[in-house]
């Protein structure tokens, strides 16, 4: 395992588990328990996917020291929009049965997301958060966050894969000290990204699965990556990616795949 590390100094491992659209209750616990057995060490949720309070409780009955843990969540745009960061930080504790959060993000940049942030600034002064960031911010959000900003967001959490690959965004961040997180980086649940032909070939070539090559291509570029799977062999396969590498004319292969073909909501336009 690998860590990225962030312009505050604190240390992020690369690759962690997405639990966005993993079911609440038993199927949460279980993701998070496997990953945890299976060696990770960092998981990414966020309060609207409504299931924090599982992986709170996962990480307290996997026995894992919480201080091992990167643990992610989010800023619901609710909370944003009612100025209500403070009381949502604590109910996302609450939640978490913990008593901080290594990264807390904006998950949308909706209307007042800049007092967000002036809150969120509070709280890490506080030292209930170890390092504050955004989520689905674009350039024109971007810069509205550096221009107040007193603390300079630690990553972007952005859509990215191969169909959508998100470079610009990704080189527009870095050139400003920010990493970048990418979701459904296997092209999200009703994507076909791991149909792809080029993939395909090169899981035979590497005698990798599609889903391994795609990881192998976030960590070869820089990125930090969190796949999502509610299957336990497919959690441990996701982590197994340290132990070989692209070569540069399949790196380029594979970034010759985008096709801006986005899974999800688009940052620019987007209603919830
Ligand atoms: P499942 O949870 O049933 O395993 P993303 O991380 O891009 O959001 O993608 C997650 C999607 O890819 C989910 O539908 C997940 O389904 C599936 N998935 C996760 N890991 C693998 C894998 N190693 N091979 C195939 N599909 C995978």
């Amino acid at each position: 395992m690998k860590n990225i590390k962030l312009n505050n100094g604190i240390e992020i491992p690369q690759l962690g588990l997405g639990v966005f659209q993993t079911p609440k209750g038993e199927d949460t616990v279980n993701a998070v328990k496997w990953a945890l057995e299976a060696g990770y060490r960092h998981i990414d949720t966020a309060k609207v996917y409504g299931n924090e309070a599982d992986v709170g409780q996962a990480i307290l009955e996997s026995k894992v020291p919480r201080e091992e843990i990167f643990l992610t969540t989010k800023l619901w745009n609710d909370d944003i929009r009612a100025e209500r960061t403070k009381e949502a930080f604590e109910e996302s504790l609450k939640a978490l049965k913990t008593d901080y959060v290594d990264l807390y993000l904006i998950h949308w940049p909706v209307d007042k997301f800049e007092k967000a942030w002036l809150v969120m600034e509070e709280l890490y002064q506080e030292g209930k958060i170890k390092a504050i960031g955004l989520s689905n911010f674009h350039k024109g959000h971007l810069q509205k966050i550096h221009e107040i900003a007193h603390v300079k967001p630690v990553v972007d959490q952005i859509e990215s894969h191969p169909y959508m690959n998100n470079q610009e965004l990704i080189d527009l961040n870095k050139s400003m000290g920010v990493e970048v997180e990418v979701w459904s980086p296997l092209g999200g649940t009703g994507g076909n990204v791991l149909q792809d032909e080029t993939l395909n070939k090169l899981a035979g070539k590497y005698k990798k699965s599609p889903a391994q090559i795609v990881l192998r291509w976030d960590i070869q570029r820089g990125v930090i990556v969190i796949p999502k799977s509610t299957h336990k062999d497919r959690i441990v396969s996701n982590l197994d990616v340290f132990d070989f590498e692209l070569a540069d004319g399949d790196m380029a292969a594979i970034n010759q795949l985008n096709k801006n073909l986005r899974v999800g909501a688009d940052p620019d336009n987007f209603d919830f």
